[in-house]
């Protein structure tokens, strides 16, 4: 079982890049399979998601060539996706099952998607009920509304729909059926929740409008194959912010990163704490893209967290309690319910970690308590299958004292490879 051992870090100066953005990633393979042409993607992320994606895309009929580990060539289907031979197997991949799901939606052919363990209590109705308003057949085989499911695909009709959670899983399931269903359709969130959908569908040609909080697409609309430049993912920069942030006399640069505003509100969370934080946008389209330097100064101030900031950190929960941790005084952080259904309950075991770490900790139903500035003693903690919660208790263990491992860390290979040989480099150079 792999693991990774971390100890009390005295310094850090550095200065590199994270990996490609997961989402983007996912939605350039989906988008370049449905499209007419080649789609080349660069700084795609060879992680494990993104290849569940890669390979659902190559069941349904396309051709993708890995030209260099974060480089990839699909061959669209132009519209014309072929029947998969087998179930498809979506790993630990929420954003391949609910995405896919509403490409397959519209063909006329009868899938079944299945994952491991964690996306098996995964909530699916969110999405089952828009693709059956459009006209698909959908079938929750789990109890609950959850995975495995089997889809028959139909020609689908336009609809309004209005979702209750902001989720861009969500809206981009909606937007790729959409694509295929004739008429009008329109989508309505609560808050807005990343947009990179929004962002890449033009630059595969397609059209919609926004209005107030809606976007409307006229189907049926073809796409076309395009050339995209996949930043670094934010939500992997920012174990490292922190990490930065947290400890005096840090300095970090981070190129390259992916800095979309409906992902970045860890920055302003970071800053209200006191932690110094410069971003610097250096590409604005299709996906800002740039620099972020942080230096640890002295020591951070809790803060609150709630309410339409939360959709724009929400993967960023895990890591920002590690800062709320280090910080004077308590943190709360309110409306995050969303985070009981993401890869694992991440207010129970984040709330179970911190503890371990000697963190006071109230679990709330939608939120955390966390008293901060207390002494953070090294400890021995399991990843629970979730690789933000893995990589938070490693930042956590350069504050610690003593010794901290972090066990069942494959996990970690979903989002975030090279993690653990980032951590081995720092903490050498950190001694
Ligand atoms: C994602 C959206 C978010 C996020 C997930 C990736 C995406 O989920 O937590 O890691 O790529 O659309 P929700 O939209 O369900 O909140």
């Amino acid at each position: 079982m792999k693991q990774i051992e971390i100890r009390h870090l005295r310094k850090l100066d550095a200065e590199f890049s994270v990996p490609g953005d997961k989402s983007i990633s996912h939605r350039g393979i989906l988008l370049g399979g449905i499209a007419t042409g080649t789609t080349r993607l660069r700084g795609f992320l060879p992680g494990e998601d993104c290849l569940s994606t890669l390979h659902a895309m190559q069941a349904l009929g396309c051709r993708i060539d890995r030209v260099a580990p974060d480089e990839v060539l699909i061959e669209g289907r132009g519209g014309k996706l072929l029947a998969p031979a087998e179930p498809i197997d979506c790993g630990n991949s929420g954003t391949t099952i609910r995405l896919l799901s509403g490409i397959v939606a519209g063909y006329p052919f009868t899938t079944r998607l299945f994952g491991d363990d964690s996306l098996s209590r995964r909530p699916m109705a969110r999405i089952a009920d828009p693709l059956r308003k459009f006209g698909a057949e959908l079938i929750c085989e789990g109890a609950g509304d959850r995975p495995p499911l089997t889809i028959h695909g139909k020609q689908l009709k336009a609809i309004d729909f209005s979702s209750s959670v902001a989720s861009a899983q969500v809206k981009s399931c909606f937007l790729l059926a959409a694509l295929h269903a004739s008429g009008k359709s329109s989508f309505t969130e609560p808050t807005l929740s990343r947009d990179h959908t929004e962002r890449l569908l033009p630059a595969f040609g397609a059209s919609f409008r926004t209005e107030k909080k809606s976007i409307i697409l006229h189907g049926p609309q073809r796409l076309e194959a395009t050339e995209l430049d996949v930043p670094g993912d934010f939500s992997s920069a920012a174990f490292w912010m922190v990490l930065a942030a947290g400890l005096p006399g840090a300095k970090l640069t981070l190129r390259k990163v992916g800095l979309n505003p409906t992902r970045t509100a860890l920055i302003s969370a970071l800053l209200r704490m006191g932690a110094g934080i410069m971003e610097k946008v250096e590409q604005p389209t299709p996906e800002p893209l740039g620099t972020i330097t942080v230096t640890g100064g002295g020591r951070l101030k809790a803060t609150q967290v709630s309410g339409k900031e939360i959709p724009n950190l929400i993967d960023e929960i895990p890591i920002l309690a590690v800062a709320a941790a280090l910080a004077e005084g308590t943190t709360e952080i309110k409306d995050a319910g969303e985070l009981r259904h993401k890869e694992s309950d991440r207010l129970a075991v984040i709330t179970k970690n911190l503890r371990l770490f000697g963190v006071p900790v109230e679990e709330k139903p939608d939120g955390l308590l966390i008293e901060g500035g207390c002494r953070i003693v090294g400890a021995e903690v399991e990843s629970h299958g979730d690789h933000r919660i893995a990589m938070s208790a490693a930042i956590l263990g350069f504050f610690a004292k003593g010794r901290t491992l972090v066990k069942d860390t494959a996990c970690i290979e979903t989002s975030y490879p090279g993690f653990a040989k980032q951590v081995a480099l720092i903490q050498e150079l950190g001694r």
